[in-house]
C-alpha cells in the first residue's frame, strides 16, 4: 500500500514517521504528489469543464471578500503569439490578473471616495489572484489536467496589457498553461520543513546546514545540467550546482527592474 509517508519522502527526500498509517489517496495525496506539467496532448479541454474549473478558481478565499482579481481566457492567436513557444501552444492559456479597477469603478457608482490606491491594496489584489490560480490548479489537477504557471508573461507586460486590453488598475500576475499531460513530469523536491515551518518563534539558526543537506539530496536525484545553470558566463559551469547556488545566482541580478515604473504608469501610485 502506498502511504502518505511514501509521498512525503518523495516530496522532501526525508524519511520521517509522518503519515505512515494514511493511504495515499484523496486531496492530501494529490497535493503532495503534484507537479507542474509543461507538455500536453492536442486533446481539447471541454468548455464545460473549463467553466467548472474557473468556478473553482473563484471559490478561493479573497481578502475582505473584495475579490480583487480577474481571469482572462486567452484564445486569440495574436495574443498566444505574444507568449510564443510551448506556452503559447497550450490547449488553454489563462491570464490571472490583479484587479483594483473594479472597486474603483464601484466606488464611483456608489458615490464613495476610493482611498486605497496603496501598497496594501496592491498586495491584496496579488494575493487574491494567486489564490484563485492555485484553486484552479488544484481542481484541474484533480481531474487529470496538467498546469504550469507562467510569470514570464511579466517580461512583456506592456505588450500583454495592450493585446488583452488590460486597463489601468489591472495587470497580469501570472499566466497559466493547462492541458491533458503527455508526460509524467517529476516531483520537485522541497526545502525541508525545518527551514520553512517555524514553531512559535522564527528560527533560521540552522539555515546553512539544512540547505546544504537539501542541496545534496536534490543533487542525488537530479543534477542541474549546464544549460539550466544560471549565469554561467559570470559564475561558470559546476559539476555540483546545488539549488542554493543556482537560486542565488539567479537573484544576483535584478529581475524585471522596470516593474515599479510599469505599475506607476498603470494606475498604481503604491502610496
Ligand atoms: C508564480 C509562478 C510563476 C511561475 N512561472 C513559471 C514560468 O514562467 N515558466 C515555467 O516554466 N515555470 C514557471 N513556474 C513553475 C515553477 O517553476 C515550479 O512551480 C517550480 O519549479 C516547482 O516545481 P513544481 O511546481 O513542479 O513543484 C511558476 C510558478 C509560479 C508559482
Amino acid at each position: 500500500m502506498t502511504t502518505i509517508a511514501d509521498l512525503y519522502k518523495n516530496r522532501f527526500g526525508l524519511d520521517r514517521e509522518i503519515g505512515q498509517g494514511m493511504k495515499a489517496e484523496g486531496t492530501v495525496a494529490e497535493i503532495l504528489n503534484r507537479r507542474s506539467l509543461r507538455r500536453y496532448t492536442d486533446e481539447p479541454v471541454p468548455d464545460d469543464l473549463l467553466d467548472v474549473l474557473l468556478a473553482c478558481a473563484q471559490s478561493a478565499p479573497a481578502k475582505s471578500d473584495l475579490q480583487q482579481y480577474s481571469i482572462v481566457v486567452v484564445t486569440d492567436p495574436k495574443a498566444r503569439d505574444v507568449i510564443g513557444g510551448w506556452e503559447g501552444a497550450a490547449p488553454v492559456f489563462l491570464m490571472f490578473c490583479a484587479d483594483s479597477r473594479r472597486q474603483r469603478r464601484l466606488a464611483e457608482f456608489r458615490g464613495h471616495d476610493f482611498e486605497n490606491d496603496n501598497v496594501d491594496t496592491f498586495m491584496n489584489s496579488c494575493i487574491d489572484a494567486a489564490l484563485a490560480m492555485q484553486s484552479f490548479i488544484i481542481a484541474a489537477e484533480s481531474v487529470g489536467l496538467g498546469c504550469c504557471p507562467i510569470s514570464q508573461v511579466r517580461n512583456k507586460i506592456d505588450e500583454w496589457c495592450d493585446v488583452l486590453g488590460l486597463p489601468e488598475g489591472v495587470f497580469p500576475i501570472s499566466g497559466l498553461c493547462v492541458g491533458w499531460p503527455s508526460t509524467n513530469g517529476f516531483i520537485s523536491m522541497r526545502l525541508p520543513p525545518s527551514v520553512v515551518v517555524h514553531r512559535d518563534k522564527y528560527d533560521d539558526s540552522k539555515l546553512q546546514e539544512d540547505v546544504d543537506g537539501y542541496d545534496a539530496r536534490r543533487h542525488a536525484i537530479y543534477q542541474i545540467p549546464p544549460e539550466k545553470q544560471r549565469l554561467t558566463e559570470r559564475y561558470g559551469v559546476l559539476d555540483f550546482c546545488g539549488w542554493s547556488e543556482n537560486t542565488t545566482r539567479q537573484l544576483s541580478e535584478a529581475e524585471r527592474p522596470g516593474f515599479k515604473k510599469f505599475l506607476n504608469g498603470h494606475g498604481f501610485t503604491l502610496k
